[in-house]
C-alpha cells in the first residue's frame, strides 16, 4: 500500500502521529516513546481499511450517527449492543468511555486484522477477546440477543449481493423481538463504483424489508467527508425494528 496513492499528498508518519494524538485526548491512552515509528513499521505496507484508519478518534459514532444519546441511554440501562463489522472496535470503546459496562458490548468482525489494529492502536491488548468476535458471516450464531445492533459504514464494503443479504439476515436474527438495527452506510447510487456498493434510499429499505424488518427509516444525507477522505456519494442513516 502507498499511502500517498490513497490519499495524495498525505504523509503516512504524520497521520499516524495524529490518529495516536486523538486517542490519547479522547481515550487516554499513553503510548512508549517511539511508537509512532512501531505502528509505521508494521503497518507501512498495509493498513486494513485506511479511511477508517484516518478518522479513529474522531467520536465518529458520535458524529455520524445522531442517535447515539439514545443508544448510549439503553445501554447504560442494560441493553445489550452489538457493533457488528467493529473494524478496530473503537464504538465499543466509545461506549465504556462514556460510562456503559463491557458486558452488554459485542464487537464483531469477519477480519482478523481489524481486532489486532485495534490492539495496537487503544492498547488494551487481549481485554476485549472475551467480547470481539472475529469469523465468517455463515459462523455469525447470534440469534434473539441484543436490543441493538449498530452498524456502521460496512454493507458498502460488501461486493457480493448474497453475502449483503447474509449480513442482513443476520443482524435481524441477532435482534430480540422490538430490537433496532441501526447504523450508517454510503449510498446515492450517483456512480457504480468499483469498489463501493453504493443503493438509493429506496433500493437499501427493500433490502431491509426483504430480510424481514417491519418497521424502517431511512434518511439520506450528504456524506461527511472531512480531509478529502469521503468518497463523491451520499449517506444512509437507518433504523429498522424487528
Ligand atoms: C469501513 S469498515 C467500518 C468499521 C467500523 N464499523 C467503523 O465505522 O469504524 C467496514 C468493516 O466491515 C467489516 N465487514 C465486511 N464485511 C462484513 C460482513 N459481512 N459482516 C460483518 N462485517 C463485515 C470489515 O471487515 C470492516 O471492518
Amino acid at each position: 500500500m502507498k499511502w500517498d496513492n490513497v490519499f495524495p499528498g498525505r504523509d503516512f508518519r504524520k497521520d499516524v502521529e495524529i490518529v495516536l494524538g486523538r486517542i490519547s485526548d479522547v481515550y487516554g491512552v499513553e503510548y512508549p516513546e517511539g511508537y509512532v515509528d512501531v505502528l509505521v513499521e508494521k503497518y507501512k505496507e498495509k493498513v486494513p481499511f485506511p479511511h477508517v484508519f484516518i478518522r479513529t478518534g474522531e467520536d465518529r459514532l458520535k458524529s455520524i450517527n445522531k442517535d447515539y444519546q439514545r443508544i448510549l441511554e439503553k445501554v447504560k440501562n442494560g441493553g445489550k449492543i452489538l457493533d457488528y463489522g467493529a473494524g478496530y472496535g473503537e464504538s465499543g470503546r466509545l461506549l465504556v468511555n462514556d460510562g456503559c459496562s463491557k458486558e452488554n458490548i459485542v464487537m464483531f468482525d469477519v477480519v482478523p486484522k481489524t481486532k489486532e489494529m485495534g490492539y495496537d492502536l487503544f492498547l488494551d491488548q487481549y481485554e476485549w477477546d472475551d467480547n470481539f468476535v472475529v469469523a465468517n458471516p455463515e459462523d455469525f450464531s447470534f440469534e434473539n440477543e441484543f436490543d441493538v445492533v449498530y452498524s456502521g459504514s460496512v454493507f458498502h464494503c460488501i461486493s457480493h449481493e448474497d453475502d449483503r443479504k447474509k449480513y442482513l439476515q443476520n443482524a435481524f436474527n441477532a435482534l430480540k423481538e422490538g430490537g433496532e438495527f441501526i447504523g450508517t452506510t454510503l449510498g446515492g447510487n450517483k456512480s457504480k463504483d468499483e469498489y463501493l456498493f453504493l443503493p438509493d434510499k429506496a433500493d437499501f429499505e427493500n433490502y431491509l424489508r426483504d430480510v424481514g424488518f417491519g418497521e424502517i427509516e431511512v434518511k439520506e444525507g450528504e456524506n461527511p467527508s472531512p480531509h478529502g477522505t469521503g468518497f463523491n456519494c451520499s449517506r444512509l442513516w437507518f433504523s429498522a425494528w424487528k
